[in-house]
């Protein structure tokens, strides 16, 4: 008999985008006349950049002869995006070694695939509202798991608490849903908690190109020893627009060892490379060549045009609601504007009025937390055009 993996019951009967997606395509099919303006999965619209592009069918044509064609690759990637995002790190100041960057098909499968190299007897502390991808990953393997609130008495930025005695931290920032982004000093005390109690924080990179304020880090590893008690994972898919063409990479230093129970040292980059090799055969050579393209300083300055064109759309979106008197947060540092709900609204009773009323689609706040309840998460991720009538539909449906 087959006995399969009962955590599965703890978890919510879909995963939230998967959810919404459900919803929407019902709605849209009984409403086939109704412009609906997609502003919930934060994915992109603008093109790859015009260097992404040319790097990527130069690596086609490789891939077409005798001389350049290339089978498997190293599974943690090729050297030469290694070197490309060693130099993007030392562009905010973050001196890393080629090895200790390993190259994925993005920051949601390495999210899950990072709690492979921890023990289930691990307390995981993840904030409440956040991405819910470390919540569900780890309810999988059946940790132990506590939240840390996020609300506006702390500007949706938890911070340690010498009571809560925590093994592994998850945390975002840029955050994912609020946008609220932590301080040097913040995280140089979530660096302190972490080394204090033998800890691992989990940093999620993955909005850094929204941060615009430089003293506002961009890395955890900004900050000193942060080496000896984390490990960053970052995306493409914002920075560069490559949530359909799947690439990102987690820092994993060398530095970071850990124990067993019984007391055997490991590090955790070895650990790493150890479960990537057995149960991963790398990103196509086709896109890191994209990719090493996109951290050049040619692509660097390509892709931050549209991250400018989405930042505008926030400070649409943020203008617009300011002409309705709801409160908001992020838009900033991020591309999400967090929302209250308004006229006392629970996040999935919004969620149906902006689709049913006004034929947009949002994340309700509740999907990233219970702390999120009564909130809502708007993307700056779609056209101009769309952004803007959105806003008008939502100026005007709220009067
Ligand atoms: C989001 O909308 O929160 C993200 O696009 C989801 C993801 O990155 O997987």
């Amino acid at each position: 008999m087959a006995f399969v993996n009962e955590n599965y019951c703890n978890l919510k009967e879909s995963y939230l985008f998967a959810d919404i997606a459900h919803k929407v395509s019902a709605y849209a099919a009984a409403h086939p006349d109704k412009k609906i303006i997609r502003l919930g999965i934060g994915d992109v619209t603008r093109p790859l950049a015009p260097c992404v592009v040319e790097a990527m069918t130069k690596a086609v044509a490789e891939m077409g002869v005798q001389e350049t064609f290339r089978g498997y690759g190293p599974e943690q990637g090729y050297d030469f995006l290694h070197e490309a995002l060693v130099k993007y790190y030392a562009t905010f100041g973050v001196t890393l070694d080629s090895d200790e960057i390993f190259i994925s098909d993005g920051a949601k499968s390495d999210c899950g695939n990072i709690t492979d190299i921890f023990s289930n007897a691990n307390t995981i502390l993840v904030p409440d509202p956040v991405y819910p991808v470390y919540l569900d990953t780890n309810i999988m393997c059946g940790r132990k798991i506590i939240f840390m609130a996020g609300g506006p008495e702390n500007d949706f930025l938890p911070m340690p608490d010498d009571n809560v005695k925590a093994d592994v931290i998850y945390l975002c920032s840029p955050n994912n849903p609020t946008g609220a982004a932590y301080t040097k000093e913040q995280l140089e005390k979530w660096v302190a908690y972490a080394l204090k109690n033998d800890a691992v924080i989990l940093y999620d990179a993955a909005y850094e190109a929204f941060v615009a304020d430089p003293a506002i880090p961009r890395s955890i590893f900004v900050i000193e020893d942060a080496k000896k008690c984390a490990i960053e994972l970052c995306s493409m898919s914002k920075t560069c627009g490559f949530t359909g063409t799947r690439c990102g990479y987690t820092v994993v230093p060398k530095a970071l060892v850990r124990k067993t129970a019984d007391g055997r040292e490991l590090q955790l980059n070895k650990m790493w490379l150890r479960r990537q090799t057995t149960k991963f055969n790398g990103v196509p050579y086709i896109v890191q060549r994209g990719a090493e393209a996109a951290y050049s300083p040619q692509g660097v300055k390509e892709c931050r045009e549209n991250i400018a064109y989405y930042q505008e759309n926030a400070r649409i979106m943020m203008e617009g609601f300011d002409k309705t008197g709801i409160k908001y947060y992020g838009g900033v540092h991020s591309p999400y504007i967090w929302l209250q709900c308004p006229n006392g609204m629970t996040s999935w009773e919004f969620f149906d009025f902006l689709l049913e009323k006004l034929q947009i689609v949002g994340t309700p706040g509740a999907g990233f937390g219970a702390k999120g309840e009564g909130y809502f998460r708007l993307t700056a991720f779609g056209s101009r055009e769309n952004t803007i009538e959105a806003m008008e539909r939502i100026v005007n449906g709220l009067k």
